[in-house]
């Protein structure tokens, strides 16, 4: 059960004062936030955050919200956890930091051990860093040196799906399947072969799941031999998506298929957890749900820190590591390598997670909210879609459910009901890969910490913040009928 905190009345009024009253973005000399970054001069300014606890937030002006996304599906345990905070105030004070050329550290090893534990058989090293790009890096160059050590040094061409994230850094936006941040950024990358993902939503006509999933399969296959075989270093997949995708749940015959592919050409196969991977899908890692499919290495970040520090891994089995470290050792580094601060976090929030049973409960909590946002889907025709497992959910708009014809672009749905939604004091995650062109969702994956309570009142707002967003789009559904 998740904390019942509410903000008395008197705590409210010391939060409003005259900083509260934030100038529009842009308007100051110096000193501005960072969202100066993404918004044009004069765009409204985001409330400020004064606190949070549990699965509520408040700003300066008292106003509260329930965080129905985790943030950016990252703050599996709420916010103000008192395992995590203690953990991470007692490292501090013993040593905040310690390079990892100068030294060991017992936290470091602890989470190591306790996360391999948690993993199982074949992944018993940890390779620690500062979040989802940086681990997702690491694992290809891991892989690159794991063929070096085998004497395939033909071998580092990645192949991803089309869509997907892998992360913002230039090397992970090479093998992220967006085409209009490579129309961006191309120039900058080595291009890596793409391959279509098993969406499960618009499949083309004739064609049902497991077909689909199938051909999609084949496709793989086709693309490993075109560019041949030798070139291949790795193959990477999300088993259950994140933004890119709206929680796509990979069809079990994808994944049986990949596996026995990557295993045909001697292609390491890569699941990158970021969004999916401890506990948020119902199980420690999402790929536990198709057992056939165990992948090579593992990249894990967002829930493995819970959002209390920046923090990303990668897992990968010991006799890898061994071959790797024999031939000269892992030639990458960053200076907050394995650093004791995000290794302490990383501890406490994993044993937060086990202890109180909060994969099962991520399971349970997810198909209790699963069920409402069908019945949601049922009564609100801008919902055309509900996908995901365990509390790693999103909610797919359409502007005609019958055709799952989507909203225009420019309309940005998902935003619109993201800035809905945060009027009702309810926190909607939403990032428009493909500049949206790929579809219309937002997740509804609330920390695992989140109480039945909790989850009435979530579902309350969402229902009255799509009922308005209903409202508002009512004219371009009608526009294409
Ligand atoms: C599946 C996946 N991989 C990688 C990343 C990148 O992680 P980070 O933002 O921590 O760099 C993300 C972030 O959303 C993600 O969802």
């Amino acid at each position: 059960m998740g904390p019942s905190f509410s903000l008395g009345a008197s705590m409210s009024s010391l939060l409003r004062n005259d900083l509260d009253v934030l100038p529009p973005l842009g308007t100051l000399a110096r000193g501005e936030p960072i969202q100066v970054f993404a918004a044009p001069p004069g765009t409204p300014a985001k409330p400020q955050i004064a606190r949070a606890m549990g699965i509520e937030m408040w700003d300066t002006a008292g106003n509260r919200y329930l965080d129905a996304s985790s943030g950016p599906v990252a703050c599996n345990l709420g916010y103000g956890n008192r395992r995590v905070l203690d953990a991470l105030t007692s490292q501090a004070e013993a040593a905040a930091f310690a390079n990892v050329s100068h030294f060991e550290s017992k936290a470091n090893r602890d989470f190591a051990e306790r996360l391999a534990e948690a993993a199982g058989p074949g992944y018993e090293r940890v390779f620690v860093v500062s979040g989802g790009s940086e681990a997702n890096e690491a694992a290809l160059k891991l892989a690159r040196q794991i063929a070096l050590s085998r004497g395939e040094a033909s071998r580092w061409k990645v192949i991803s799906r089309q869509p997907s994230y892998h992360g913002g850094t230039l090397g992970a936006l090479a093998i992220t399947g967006d085409p209009s941040a490579h129309a961006m950024f191309g120039p900058m990358l080595q291009e890596m072969p793409k391959v279509p993902a098993p969406v499960t939503y618009r499949i083309p006509a004739g064609l049902d799941e497991e077909n689909w999933a199938l051909k999609c399969a084949q496709d793989l296959e086709d693309r490993v031999v075109a560019e041949g075989p030798e070139s291949v270093l790795a193959f990477i997949q999300e088993p259950v998506g994140g933004v890119s995708t709206g929680a796509l749940v990979t069809p079990a015959a994808y994944m049986t298929r990949v596996r026995e592919i990557c295993d045909k050409y001697g292609i390491l196969l890569i699941h990158d957890e970021v969004m999916s991977g401890g506990g948020r899908t119902g199980a420690f890692l999402s790929h536990d749900h198709w057992p056939d499919c165990r992948a090579d290495l593992i990249v894990m970040a967002k829930g493995i820190g819970a959002g209390y520090l920046p923090l990303g891994l990668v897992l990968a089995p010991r006799d890898l590591v061994e071959t790797v470290a024999s031939g000269g050792g892992f030639l990458h580094g960053h200076t907050a390598l394995g650093n004791p601060l995000s290794c302490a976090v990383g501890l406490a929030v994993l044993e937060e997670t086990l202890e109180r049973g909060l994969v099962e409960r991520s399971a349970v909590l997810g198909a209790e909210l699963k069920t409402r946002l069908w019945d949601m889907a049922n009564r609100y025709p801008i919902i055309g879609d509900v996908r995901g497992k365990g509390l790693l959910m999103a909610v797919e708009f359409v502007a005609d459910p019958a055709t799952k014809r989507p909203f225009p672009i420019e309309a940005a749905v998902p935003a619109a009901v993201s800035r809905i939604a945060m009027q009702n004091g309810l926190i909607l995650y939403t990032r428009g890969t493909n500049a949206g062109r790929d579809g219309d969702w937002v997740m509804v994956s609330p920390p695992l910490v989140t109480s039945d309570r909790e989850l009435d009142e979530i579902t309350d707002r969402l229902e009255k913040s799509l009922s308005q967003a209903e409202a508002e789009f009512s004219s371009l559904r009608k526009l294409g009928n």
